[in-house]
């Protein structure tokens, strides 16, 4: 076969780099990219700065984590740097650190110490209005007294990366930029970094992450909380029956883990400051539905994925959805990592599921206005009726690697078919008059062999609708 002839063409830096700056990141995403990297870099405590100084305000990022030599330090500032990633890793395109930074600021300095004997500090600058005159692919290579000021005596003689953002002209885009309600949106914008950060790293932050000590975050001197979508310290948060699901990748497949909550009604949490915190950034209804973790860090918080609608009366649904980064291709992961799509095999196996949970969420919902049985003669002079405790429907199998014994956790309560015998005596007796309905349920499963099957229905039925469980006998 003739080989063929190739033509190099090689980029134009400075409207590639334009391009780049659109990548579809806001402030909060761009922050945890690189905040991804200390994650990667094992770092265990991470410093946000958010600084106000008009045109000359600036974040910073440091970390404590491996840092990186003269010659790893080069090779991050490269558009799709190269490196093998371990299973387990946050990083895939080799984007992150210039393209969250870019979408931000134009000057990014990165200093860096490696975690190795006798190493010393390494700086490099990215500085878009360099490029922008020269259109090419340059940094510069800064000795440490040309450090810019924020970003020095951070390290001291530690191991770690500092990241710093001056020229914030996507996030400072004020006609004053000095005056007072510039500096009030830049610490608004703190506040959001830290909500975010307090979300999509909870696991991290919890010390919940298998092998991993726990993360410390803080913003401006304020260490970051771990915000768990799943109220799993609320003694009424029900934990439904877990799954694991296979689905098919392009090198092969990979396992989906699913762990379905439904959380309780605002009455039946523990204090309303607890369903004010539990509502979330972007309030209760909007919070329902899926959090998608990879690799332990979560991609997206609530919303259906186009399975059901948003729904008042499914607000307490919260399904955890995990996967690691060789499901990747199946899942779309996009650079920001902000958001994924669902591959098209697993929408399929649960869509039935997120009509359960659906139900169960309606019914965790309707308690609201139910009050327990037996309902008061009167109206009592104060205080609410509290209604039962939701109960789950499975108890989760425990996830190898994830030790979440330390949560005094939610009510799990998963009865087996002895539990009910001898309970319900009043049930009614069927049209023959020889046998109700208990019994002639209990006899088919035990005929089918389904008796665990029967055993979750009717904890699920006793969740859903406990009068209709009752009638019957349960
Ligand atoms: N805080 C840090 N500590 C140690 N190494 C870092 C740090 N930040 C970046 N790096 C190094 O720089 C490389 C490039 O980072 P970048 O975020 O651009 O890409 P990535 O993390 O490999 O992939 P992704 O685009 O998915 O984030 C990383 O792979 C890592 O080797
Ligand atoms: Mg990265």
């Amino acid at each position: 076969m003739a080989v063929r002839k190739t033509i190099q063409v090689v980029p134009r830096a400075r409207r590639t780099l334009t391009s780049l700056r659109n990548l579809g990141y806001d402030l909060r995403h761009a922050v945890a990219d690189v905040v991804d990297n200390s994650v990667s870099a094992d770092a265990t405590a991470v410093h946000i700065t958010v600084y106000f100084d008009g045109t000359r305000s600036w974040i910073r990022i440091s970390d404590n984590g491996r840092g990186m030599d003269a010659e790893t330090l080069t090779e991050a500032f490269r558009y799709g740097s190269d490196r093998e990633y371990g299973r387990t890793e946050l990083g895939r395109f080799g984007f992150g650190l210039k393209s969250a930074s870019t979408s931000q600021c134009r000057r990014v300095t990165v200093v860096s110490r490696a975690d190795a004997p006798g190493a010393v500090l390494e700086a490099r600058q990215l500085d878009l209005d360099h490029i922008e005159e020269v259109d090419n692919w340059e940094i510069f290579g800064l000795s440490s007294d040309e450090l810019p000021e924020p970003s020095r005596s951070v390290l001291g003689e530690a191991a770690g990366t500092v990241v710093l953002w001056e020229g914030l002209d996507r996030v400072l885009r004020y006609q004053d930029p000095f005056g007072g309600w510039a500096k009030k949106q830049l610490m608004a914008h703190a506040e959001d970094i830290d909500e975010h950060l307090g979300m999509v790293f909870h696991r991290f932050l919890a010390g919940e992450v298998a092998n991993r000590d726990p993360l410390q975050i803080t913003v401006n001197g304020t260490p970051v909380e771990a915000w768990d979508p799943f109220c799993r310290t609320e003694s009424n948060a029900s934990a439904l029956h877990e799954e694991d699901i296979e689905v098919p990748s392009r090198e092969g497949s990979g396992i989906v883990h699913l762990s379905p909550f439904v959380l309780p009604n605002q009455n039946q949490f523990s204090s309303q400051a607890a369903w004010k915190r539990a509502s979330g950034p972007k309030g209760w209804n909007r919070q329902q539905g899926f959090y998608i973790y990879r690799a332990d860090r979560l991609i997206q918080s609530g919303g259906w994925c186009r399975l059901r609608a948003v729904d008042e009366h499914a607000k307490l649904a919260r399904i955890s959805l995990e996967f690691f980064p060789e499901l990747d291709s199946s899942f779309g992961v996009n650079v920001a990592k902000a958001s994924v799509s669902l591959p098209e095999e697993l929408r399929k196996e649960i869509a039935p599921l997120v009509k359960t949970w659906g139900r169960v969420a309606d019914s965790a919902y309707r308690q609201k206005q139910r009050p327990s049985s037996p309902p008061p003669r009167r109206p009592k002079p104060s205080g609410v009726v509290a209604a039962p405790p939701a109960r789950s429907v499975h108890p989760p199998h425990s996830k190898p690697g994830r030790d979440r014994s330390s949560n005094s956790g939610p009510a799990t309560f998963s009865p087996t078919l002895a539990n009910y015998r001898g309970v319900g005596t009043s049930s009614r007796v069927s049209a023959a008059g020889s046998m109700s309905a208990r019994q002639a349920l209990e006899a088919a499963a035990d005929h089918a062999g389904e008796n665990e099957a029967l055993s979750r229905i009717l904890s699920a039925l006793r969740t859903m609708s406990p009068e209709v469980a009752h009638d019957l006998g349960w």
